[in-house]
């Protein structure tokens, strides 16, 4: 059994501050969501309030329908993974599984048979009898994923739960948790600050800044076409380019960046409407380092300007070119690792230039500090 959570105006305050805002969002059942933000955003609170732990100061969560204003944790059909994990070091790994089960008189052979099938599940198959203590991270999560899945949740609610791993482990656990929940078919609510985390595995995600959720999409949509400068700037790589609406026609801009025109395509809104840009009003042109290209050789230039080399860095897949405009901007340009560079070398000047539809254009507002 899966359920959906919907959070109707969610606004949770500790003292005069408020942790969360007014968050509304609609998590359908089955669904692999996921909140994504910086470090301090509210993410762990908001969680906190699906699971029980907190009770909303203003708002309500709603869960399979059913609001849950005064129902506990354990009253919930939920389960929470913690960051650290929380697991009893000197019990077996059967035993951690088994554990909730046992606290419900649960008798001791249907334990272990389900303990031993979510062993399978979680690709820990005959290590039931293991000390957690002897497990390697990667290892000991999965164990966390088991014992939170043996209460049979219809949500499980995950913070952060990769963090503590590796890169390479927690690649192969983003993949691995996604197959999890396609398997077991439950909601999962999972929540980040890494980017790459969030829109490897989530079939939708909510960019959170500062206790507000900014916007809710697709992993697609929130990277093509964000709806706020900071998520523009949060999610992937971008270059920010400020400056003033010079003409709008047809949700196209030109916007006057420090003397140069640039013409970019008017951003959404989280509604999906066009945001309502006009002429003279501040905005900035996001242009992403992969949709950067050398102008040389291009008839009819346009969106063209010049930029000194800083570095070139190396990143497997892909080449960073970092440059300085004439105006003293950083811009980052990429391309794959097999385009040659070699006449790129460092203190040339290039000349770059993108395509007005790879360009968003939105109203001024913060972006996402570095
Ligand atoms: N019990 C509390 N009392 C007072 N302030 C709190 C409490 N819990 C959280 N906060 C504050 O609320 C804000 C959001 O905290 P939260 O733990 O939800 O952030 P987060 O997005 O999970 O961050 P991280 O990614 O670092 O875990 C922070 O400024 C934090 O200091
Ligand atoms: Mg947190």
């Amino acid at each position: 059994m899966s359920a959906d959570v919907e959070l109707q105006g969610v606004s949770i305050a500790f003292g005069d501050f408020y942790a969360a805002k007014n968050v509304n969002v609609k998590i359908e059942a089955g669904e692999f969501f996921s909140f994504l933000g910086p470090s301090g955003c509210g993410k762990t609170t908001l969680l906190r309030a699906v699971s029980g732990f907190l009770e909303p100061s203003e708002g309500k969560v709603l869960i399979g329908g059913q609001n849950m204003s005064g129902i506990g944790p354990n009253k919930r059909p939920t389960s929470l993974i913690f960051q650290n994990l929380a697991l009893f070091p000197l019990m077996s790994v059967a035993d951690n599984i088994a554990f909730s089960l046992e606290v419900r008189g649960v008798s001791k052979q249907a334990r272990r048979k389900r303990a031993d099938e979510l062993l399978d599940l979680v690709a820990l198959n005959g290590q039931g009898d293991k000390k957690v203590h002897e497990l390697s991270g990667g290892q000991k999560q999965r164990v966390a994923i088991a014992r939170a899945l043996a209460v049979e949740p219809e949500v499980l609610l995950l913070d952060e739960p990769l963090s503590a791993l590796d890169l390479k482990l927690r690649q192969k656990m983003r993949t691995e948790l996604r197959a999890i929940q396609q398997r077991v078919g439950i909601t999962f609510i999972y929540i980040t600050h890494d980017q790459g985390e969030a829109l490897t595995m989530s079939d939708r995600v909510g960019v959170m800044n500062d206790g507000q959720l900014e916007q809710v999409g697709s992993c697609y949509e929130v990277y093509q076409a964000p709806s706020t400068p900071f998520v523009a700037t949060f999610v992937g790589e971008n270059n920010a380019f400020s400056g003033k609406v010079e003409k709008v026609s047809k949700s196209i801009a030109k916007v006057n960046v420090e003397g140069t025109s640039f013409s970019g395509s008017v951003g959404r809104t989280t509604l999906g409407d066009p945001h309502p840009v006009g002429v003279g009003d501040d905005v900035i042109i996001f242009v992403r380092p992969e949709s950067l290209s050398l102008a040389k050789g291009a008839k009819a230039p346009k969106n063209n300007f010049s930029a000194d080399i800083e570095t070139i860095e190396f990143e497997g897949n892909l080449k960073n070119i970092y440059l300085k405009s004439n105006k003293n901007k950083s811009i980052r340009f990429s391309v794959p690792s097999v385009f040659d560079t070699s006449d790129l070398t460092p203190g040339s000047t290039i000349e770059l230039s993108f395509a007005t539809e790879s360009a968003i254009v939105l109203p001024s507002g913060p972006l996402a500090l570095d």
